[in-house]
């Protein structure tokens, strides 16, 4: 099937195929997922396909469209990543959701069998498809969320500085051809780029003392001492994987740049934090429009050494794997208005924790005036809060403690309606879907197994 795409003959044969069968209603025996219950009642049905576009991928892919549009497919979502299964580079595993004529469904996934390989229609209430083990992130490292880029956004500072999109691009290859066990790339910094990030080192790390918290605070503390963070030198990503995966087990790979939320979340489910090495445009030192090494490193990195919030940002991710797209929207939010912004109570007193807050000189200070609104995090509020993207916010949840955040976001979580309950088993960094008596049954005495053994270490204590 794969060479007739390509192939003069075959070609010519294909599309007197195509015309008679234009006009008739095929029976489709090898795609036994369609049936007239699929078929809603206005003529028309919505569809859920997946299939593999083969190499050379842009003819495969050229083909499939003029298919759909021949067939009046109106296609309103459309996903691609690399296929595995094929083991070749080029080829693309694809979903594709459109909305189709009734007497088109046959003829469509018929002619669709003749260019793409594994074509497949799937429920529409199947859960997303997601990464099972840490290794399967590699697949997710070629989506990006390019609107914020120098090379797409008229606004970004670097927009017309071809050197600076150059020095972007060699970033980008990194993170690119970067896979789950590679070695983390060490770069070799500009003078340009350290002045950079001295300056943003500066300016933060005065206001940390009084507006950073405790957690933050120490960890900050650790890496200065036996991380290399310095005003004068830009933190290598491995020194700084290490020194997490010592103390809570995340470690960082190098992003190209924004993921879509489903992507990066799922990271999390790994304790994998995806991590731009790039600087922000050398014209606005205290701004960016998209995360950079800066962001990265001073807002988020002290506080995913922190036990606690360690486990609370995994527990969003776990969340986020199989979650429908409403649910990802609400994790987002959760995460944006948490991982990104969040304040929490220590003593008497609200500190931030919130990577957003910071790594910006002016948001972390306007964040703990008297000026937004303060709310108390509850997931479920939260959840549903509008936020600003261009501006700072004018309200910020409260957490009282990360353990009482954690266990709020569990609460929240088993509410989410999800077919399936995963396991997250740490030594394997693989997540297992308990769909078996079994498995939970595997799961729970390995549960029993750890108390037995916590009781005994008790016990131990309590007679001496
Ligand atoms: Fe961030």
């Amino acid at each position: 099937m794969k060479a007739e795409v390509g192939g003069c003959q075959c070609r010519k044969q294909s599309l007197i195929e195509d015309a008679h069968k234009e006009k008739e209603v095929l029976p489709v025996p090898d795609c036994p997922e369609i049936n007239n219950r699929d078929l809603v009642e206005d003529n028309s049905t919505t569809l859920n396909l997946m299939f593999t576009a083969t190499s050379p991928s842009t003819t495969s892919l050229n083909s499939i469209l003029k298919i759909l549009e021949k067939y009046e497919a109106n296609v309103f979502h459309m996903e691609t990543r690399p296929a595995l299964k094929y083991n070749k580079k080029e080829d693309l595993e694809c979903y594709l959701k459109c909305f189709i004529p009734n007497s088109f469904v046959n003829i469509l996934i018929y002619s669709l069998k003749k260019v793409a390989g594994d074509v497949k229609i799937v429920k529409d209430d199947l859960p997303p498809s997601f990464p099972k083990k840490v290794q399967d992130l590699d697949m997710y490292r070629q989506h990006l969320i390019m609107k914020f880029e120098p090379n797409f956004d008229q606004n970004h500072p670097g927009y017309g500085d071809q050197e600076y999109k150059k020095r972007r691009t060699y970033f980008a290859e990194l993170a690119f051809t970067y896979r789950d066990g590679d070695a983390l790339p060490r770069v070799e910094y500009t003078a340009e780029e350290t002045a950079t990030w001295k300056q943003v080192y500066k300016s933060l790390s005065t206001l940390y003392p009084n507006y950073a918290c405790k957690q933050y605070l120490d960890a900050f503390q650790q890496l200065e001492k036996y991380c290399g963070f310095t005003e004068n030198s830009i933190p290598q990503l491995q020194d700084v994987s290490n020194f997490l995966k010592e103390r809570t087990g995340f470690k960082l790979r190098p992003a190209a740049g924004l993921l879509p939320a489903r992507d990066f979340l799922a990271c999390l489910a790994f304790r994998v934090f995806p991590t731009t090495q790039y600087l922000r445009h050398p014209s606005t030192v205290m701004h960016s429009p998209e995360p950079d090494c800066c962001h990265e490193l001073l807002g988020h990195i002290p506080m995913l050494a922190d036990k606690e919030f360690a486990q609370f940002s995994q527990d969003i991710g776990l969340a986020s794997l199989g979650a429908s797209d409403e649910d990802i929207e609400k994790l987002s939010t959760l995460y944006w208005f948490t991982i990104e912004f969040g304040l929490c109570k220590q003593d008497d007193s609200i500190r931030a924790y919130g990577a957003g807050l910071l790594s910006s000189y002016g948001e972390l200070k306007y964040a703990l005036s008297n000026k937004p609104e303060l709310r108390p995090f509850d997931p479920e509020i939260t959840a549903v809060q509008p936020y600003e993207d261009n501006c700072f916010q004018p309200v910020y949840f409260v957490s009282e403690s990360f353990d009482d955040s954690k266990a709020k976001l569990r609460q929240y979580a088993l509410k989410m309606k999800k077919p399936f309950s995963l396991c997250y088993d740490p030594l394997t960094c693989s997540v297992e879907v308990l769909d078996s008596i079994q498995k939970v049954q595997t799961s729970l005495s390995q549960i029993i197994d750890e108390l037995n053994s916590l009781c005994s270490a008790l016990n131990k204590m309590c007679k001496t």
